[in-house]
């Protein structure tokens, strides 16, 4: 039986924790560490979808693939994501080795994908550098919808190349990919910050602006107006509205090259057809960002967690961590949130897998020996999906497991009917079947 949207999403939902006090053996069982969640069965095969379908859209756009390790030394991150970041201050999984050396598992994949480019010296190939990614990333968050310490992200990155067409191309994939799923209720939100020498004045000046209405800030927005006051300006709390109202706009700082650029993007953006909102307030929460920035978001989904993904220019990174003065643009989107999304809008739900494991399973009635094993085996050869049950069960509980692995199709091998050389084929939607000689079985489903 296909598994349905609401099985396959919980664990998406709210994670499910089952701890199982005491075993028959006496042992207590382990259960998952908060956070984290198994990707099991239907669920299992969207991830798939879902990463088959990113990694065939980032080679159409001629990104290559890499893989870049799960941890990396603690340096790394706190020097390009930024010291006074969430994820640096509060969110990184940091440990020391049996050395004593700092290491951190990766909370995002730029600072590991920018410290390759750097380490191999890819500046000196073909420029831009253009590579697509997925795996596991990790931030101790609160845990909620949307929000695991496990998460996982698809992500590309192009280095070396400062044109407004690659930040046309760049935005044109995430969004090509997002909607080349089946989602419609999509925002694509974008935005410029200028290089850090535009943002002094405006930090300055908003900071400024802001003081003049702290007393109506709440503590962490004070907190913020301290450490990074552009960071008050993507905050949720609905009581900022009237203190945004009037505050300066960083747009009115950049310098013309800046604006020029940032023009560029959002006419090639109209040329080929991306629909965008422009957005003054998105600052995103790393702080490496220059210049583009820009998010996917979902209509479907609540505030909380409707941001599908984002990403920006980088434009100080590459040197920062030891390389040439070279640009890199790129994003990450979060599959957690394109999976609800998705579940949302029952993309799934009309398109998707059902939850199949298999196309065909063999059942036995009685003693059939090694027959059953060399007809699985035929099958499998031909490249037909085909599982068999073990362990000498009932003809019902065979029939039950076959309806678990999702099957089209059951061979039923009769003691009887194998000495007549034939076997029995049952559509398991339709329930109609017919007699098959052996002989001709991977012939007749092939068909
Ligand atoms: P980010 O905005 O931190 O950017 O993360 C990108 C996406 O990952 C988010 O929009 C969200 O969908 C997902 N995400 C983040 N944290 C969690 C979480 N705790 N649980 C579930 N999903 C989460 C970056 O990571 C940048 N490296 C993107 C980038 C690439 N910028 C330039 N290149």
């Amino acid at each position: 039986m296909a598994m349905g949207p609401s099985r396959i999403y919980r664990l998406c939902r709210k994670p499910v924790y089952r701890l199982r006090p005491v075993s028959t053996s006496g042992m207590t069982a382990i259960a998952a560490p908060k956070g984290v969640y198994d990707v099991v069965g239907a669920q299992a095969q969207r991830f798939d979808v879902l990463e088959n379908s990113f990694r065939e859209t980032t080679a159409r756009y001629g990104y290559e693939r890499v893989r870049i390790p799960v941890f990396e030394r603690t340096d790394l991150f706190v020097r390009s994501v930024g010291e006074a970041t969430d994820i640096v201050r509060k969110e990184m999984y940091t440990f020391t080795d049996r050395a004593d050396r700092s290491l951190t598992l990766r909370p995002e994949g730029t600072a590991g994908v920018v410290r390759c480019f750097v380490e191999h010296h890819y500046d000196q190939e073909g420029l831009p550098w253009k590579v697509a990614y997925d795996g596991p990333m990790f931030r101790a968050e609160n845990v909620q919808r949307g929000r695991h310490r496990q998460f996982y992200q698809l992500g590309i990155e192009a280095i070396g190349v400062d044109d407004p067409a690659l930040d046309v191309e760049v935005i044109a994939l995430g969004w090509d990919f997002l909607s080349g799923l089946g989602l419609c209720d999509l925002n694509l939100l974008v935005n410029t910050m200028g290089r850090p020498d535009e943002r002094e004045d405006y930090v300055a000046d908003l900071r400024e602006h802001m003081l003049g209405s702290a007393g109506d800030l709440a503590a962490e927005d004070q907190e913020r107006l301290e450490r990074n006051p552009l960071r008050i300006l993507d905050s949720k709390d609905p009581a900022l509205a009237p203190v945004l109202t009037g505050a300066p706009r960083l747009r009115d700082y950049l310098d013309d090259r800046s604006t020029a650029h940032f023009a560029s993007v959002l006419a090639g953006l109209d040329e080929i057809g991306v629909p965008y909102t422009t957005c003054d307030r998105l600052v995103r929460g790393l702080d490496y960002y220059t210049s583009t920035t820009f998010e996917y978001t979902s209509g479907s989904l609540d505030a909380a967690q409707n941001a599908l993904g984002g990403g920006g220019h980088y434009d100080g990174l590459v040197e920062m961590l030891g390389g040439p003065a070279l640009g890199g643009i790129g994003f990450a989107l979060g599959v957690e949130r394109i999976l609800l999304a998705c579940e949302a809008e029952d993309v799934f739900g009309t398109a998707g897998p059902r939850g199949q494991v298999v196309d065909v399973v063999v059942l036995q009635a009685g003693d059939v020996g090694v027959a059953v094993q060399r007809l699985v085996r035929d099958l499998r050869k031909a490249g037909i999906a085909t599982d068999t049950s073990y362990g000498g069960r009932s003809l019902k509980a065979q029939f039950r497991h076959a309806d678990r692995l999702g099957a089209r199709l059951a061979i039923v091998v009769g003691e009887r009917d194998l000495e007549r050389g034939v076997v029995t084929i049952r559509d398991l939607t339709s329930g109609a079947q017919s007699e098959v000689n052996l002989d001709n079985v991977t012939e007749v489903i092939s068909s």
